[in-house]
């Protein structure tokens, strides 16, 4: 398969989202608490939730941690289901490789599943980075591949998650650290990934039979292969707390 057209959006599927509890990733909002805390951030503080999706965690961070939060996302179902749940919620529809923010506007990013589905990786952290203020925390949630080399197989599939994105351990902390940030926390958190795997099984009765109607059209079959690609990475979960590095002037 090749269209860009034919590629399916698994984050875009309500399945997904019943079986995160509204989140559209593992480890739901307990994950994000124990983020928020690590990284010490005071109430009031700017932050952005970069690919809020629906917007869930961006109400947590607005309502439970008192932050003036806001989102980005460039999914229009996402977003309009989220301004249909909240018409106040604070979200533009935008592409973390155009960050529509001024230099220096926020103080934290959130990116929670979101950052291994951008196109361009490199370009959204030096976004990431150019509207942080000085010494401002990027949190980022995201799946590794824990055996890369079989990572060309998943991003050969026709569809997008974050699986698809996932790069190995060492490539994620070159990547974050390439675009000027220190690196102040890592995190396995890979049991949430396997939590959220077993309740897809729950919901669907086999991991093949979710990926079954993911994209390509091969059924049964096709959702085998894809399972197969998927546990021949050996996918596990991360939190990186990372600290933008002061620039001279
Ligand atoms: C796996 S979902 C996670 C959503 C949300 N962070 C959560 O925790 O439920 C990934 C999100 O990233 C968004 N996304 C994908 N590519 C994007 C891009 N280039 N710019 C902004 N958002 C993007 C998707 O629309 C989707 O909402």
């Amino acid at each position: 398969m090749s269209s860009s057209d034919e590629i399916c959006r698994i984050y875009e599927r309500t399945d997904l989202r019943r079986a995160g509890g509204g989140l559209i990733r593992p480890g739901g909002l307990k994950l994000t608490q124990r983020a928020v805390a690590a990284a010490a951030l005071p109430p009031g503080s700017r932050v952005l939730d970069m690919g809020c999706g629906t917007g869930v965690t961006l109400g947590y961070l607005i309502h439970q941690c008192r932050f003036r939060g806001v989102g980005i996302d460039l999914s229009t179902n996402l977003l309009a289901e989220g301004r249909g749940q909240d018409p106040c919620l604070p979200v533009a529809q935008a592409s973390g490789a155009h960050l529509p923010f001024i230099d220096a506007a926020v103080d934290a990013i959130l990116a929670e599943c979101s950052l291994s589905l951008m196109e361009d990786v490199g370009r959204t952290l030096d976004e990431c980075a150019r509207v942080l203020a000085p010494g401002g925390i990027l949190l980022v949630h995201d799946v590794y591949a824990r055996s890369p080399e079989s990572g060309s197989r998943l991003k050969g599939l026709p569809l997008r998650c974050c699986l698809t994105g996932a790069v190995s351990r060492e490539e994620w902390i070159e990547r974050i650290e390439g675009s000027g940030f220190e690196i102040t926390h890592w995190e396995d958190q890979s049991q949430a990934l396997k939590e959220f795997a077993a309740r897809l099984i729950f919901s669907h009765g086999s991991l093949e039979s979710f990926w079954c109607g993911a994209g390509g059209g091969g059924g049964m079959e096709g959702g085998r292969e894809i399972q197969q690609a998927v546990a021949s990475a050996k996918p596990g979960y991360f939190l990186i707390i990372a600290r933008k590095v002061s620039t001279a002037p």
